[in-house]
């Protein structure tokens, strides 16, 4: 039921784990399924110079979590706030519509991390 590349980020997934003493750390649970996702950054210039995930959940939701650590890595603090939860399934080539609730977690503890970072370092919240 999971496409080619949703198989792939879920046996193969990217940028695993937790950075020591990040910048910024954000933590979801899905209330729909009970399963949590978290997501801890590194930044530098005002850009994700690092991240990482650890998502105690289904494949999906494991593979939103490598697929949204891929797609901003390296984009300002800005523009990683409007990656969308949608734009994250859109970039696996969409979730089963009965596993799209497990997308909700991917950029949402993004969204967290980068608001846990700017809440620490309000003078260098990186436009
Ligand atoms: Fe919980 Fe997918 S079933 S995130």
């Amino acid at each position: 039921m999971y496409n080619d590349k949703v198989m792939d980020h879920f046996m193969n997934p990217r940028n695993v784990g937790e950075i020591q003493d990040a910048d910024g750390a954000g933590q979801v649970g899905n209330p729909v399924c009970g399963d949590v996702m978290r997501i801890t950054i590194r930044v530098e210039d005002g850009k994700i110079a690092d991240i990482k995930f650890r998502t105690f959940g289904c494949g999906a939701a494991i593979a939103t979590s490598s697929m949204v650590t891929e797609l901003v890595k390296g984009l300002t603090l800005d523009e990683a706030m409007e990656v969308s939860n949608k734009a994250v399934a859109e970039a696996l080539g969409g979730l089963p519509a009965q596993k799209m609730h497990c997308s909700n977690l991917a950029a949402d503890a993004l969204h967290k991390a980068i608001e846990d970072y700017r809440a620490k370092h309000p003078a260098n919240s990186g436009a």
